[in-house]
């Protein structure tokens, strides 16, 4: 190991089952503890010095309205979830995050498995809600982000995957974009030419990159049509011009969705319905709005199965509903790749979070 300081122990599984403490001998995601001591490394895991939280959006919205804005309650909130699960993992919305930091040290076992050496910047592509992680301190919240300042440590499996930041790109606007890197790379996968697409919470950080990715494959003959709530979100989606339409209505409200959608295309339903919003009960609205034999894309982590499913059903909706798998191949690249194409996204985002 290349650092002397954490005990060296043995026969770490490569998924992690060896740091969950409840139950036992299950995985560390729906795992209800993990073991989050930092004293000792498994010869498979990477110990990472973490600089900075991404929560997950979804996770974020819920516990500020918890804590009724007030930043203080907002910290002391996530040490609590942090201090009894060992990882940071909302128990209202299941979700997590990512992290940025800095290697600490590799274990042994990792040898050819990795390219990472002690200083290397990484952010994780695997979501905190599996990540045993200890927080020292929170220094605080950048304003108008999700992103939360720590002096913390985590491990990383075998399993888990991460991401060099680059030296092109800011480290805090990596850290942001990778959080949502999954949306606009299957976006990508999923939008033919020519079709209609339909983004809820297009304003959003993963909307916004959905919608580039959408304009840029569906082409001048699709239609890439973007919803957001309030008046000011409609006016920056419509600004960057992105979407063909914008429509200003509530993802809750799925009656208004369909019709708002029908009047704005001359009547044609969405072939994909890209879902990219933070709070829930906005399944009927994608299932509506999408056409007979579409795609929806359920990339909000608010989404609910039983919804989606029996509400699918109730309309009659044959339809392919996609659960927003974080993950796909190269989205990492496909999504950092945005940054260096758009310079109107770069510009918006640089602004925000770099
Ligand atoms: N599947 C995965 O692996 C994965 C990974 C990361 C994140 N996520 C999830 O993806 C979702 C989006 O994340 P994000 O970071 O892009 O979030 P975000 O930046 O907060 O974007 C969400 C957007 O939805 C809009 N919105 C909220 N309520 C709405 C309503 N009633 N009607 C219409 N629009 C509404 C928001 O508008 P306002 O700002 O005006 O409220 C915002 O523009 C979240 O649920 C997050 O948890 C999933």
């Amino acid at each position: 190991m290349t650092n002397a300081s954490p005990e060296l122990r043995k026969d770490g599984n490569p998924f992690g089952s060896h740091r969950v403490l409840e139950p036992k001998g299950g995985l560390p995601q729906p795992a209800l503890r993990l073991d989050n001591c930092m004293d000792y490394l498994y010869d498979n895991e990477l110990l990472v010095d973490v600089d900075t939280l991404n929560i997950d959006s979804a996770s974020f919205t819920q516990i500020k309205a918890e804590a009724g804005g007030d930043e203080e309650k907002i910290k002391a909130k996530i040490l609590a979830i942090v201090g009894e699960r060992g990882k940071m993992q909302n128990p209202v919305t299941g979700s997590g995050g990512m992290f940025f930091g800095h290697v600490a040290a590799v274990g042994p076992g990792l040898k050819g498995k990795t390219d990472l050496k002690p200083g290397d910047k990484i952010a994780s592509l695997v979501s905190l809600s599996l990540t045993p992680l200890k927080i020292e301190k929170i220094f605080g919240l950048k304003k108008g982000t999700e992103q939360v300042s720590v002096q913390a440590k985590a491990i990383l499996f075998e399993s888990g995957i991460y991401a060099k930041i680059p030296t092109d790109i800011p480290e805090k606007l990596a850290l942001a974009i990778l959080d949502v890197a999954g949306a606009p790379a299957q976006t990508a996968k999923l939008v033919r030419p020519n079709q209609v697409v339909a983004i809820i919470g297009a304003g959003g950080k993963s909307g916004l990159l959905c919608a580039y990715e959408a304009s840029k494959i569906a082409g001048v003959a699709g239609i890439v049509v973007g919803l957001e709530y309030s008046k000011e979100a409609c006016d920056k989606v419509k600004e960057f011009g992105f979407c063909d339409h914008v429509i200003q209505a509530n993802a809750t409200d799925a009656l208004d969705c369909h019709a708002k959608l029908l009047a704005a295309t001359g009547g044609k339903l969405a072939d994909v319905v890209i879902n990219c919003v933070n709070i829930p009960n906005t399944e009927m609205a994608s299932i509506l709005m999408c056409a007979h034999e579409g795609t929806v894309y359920f990339f909000s982590m608010a989404t609910s199965f039983t919804k989606a499913a029996l509400g699918a059903e109730g309309v009659g909706k044959d339809i392919v509903m996609l659960v927003g798998n974080g993950y796909t191949r190269h989205h990492a690249e496909t999504t950092l790749n945005i940054l260096r194409e758009s310079p109107v996204i770069r510009k918006a985002y640089e602004k925000l979070y770099a």
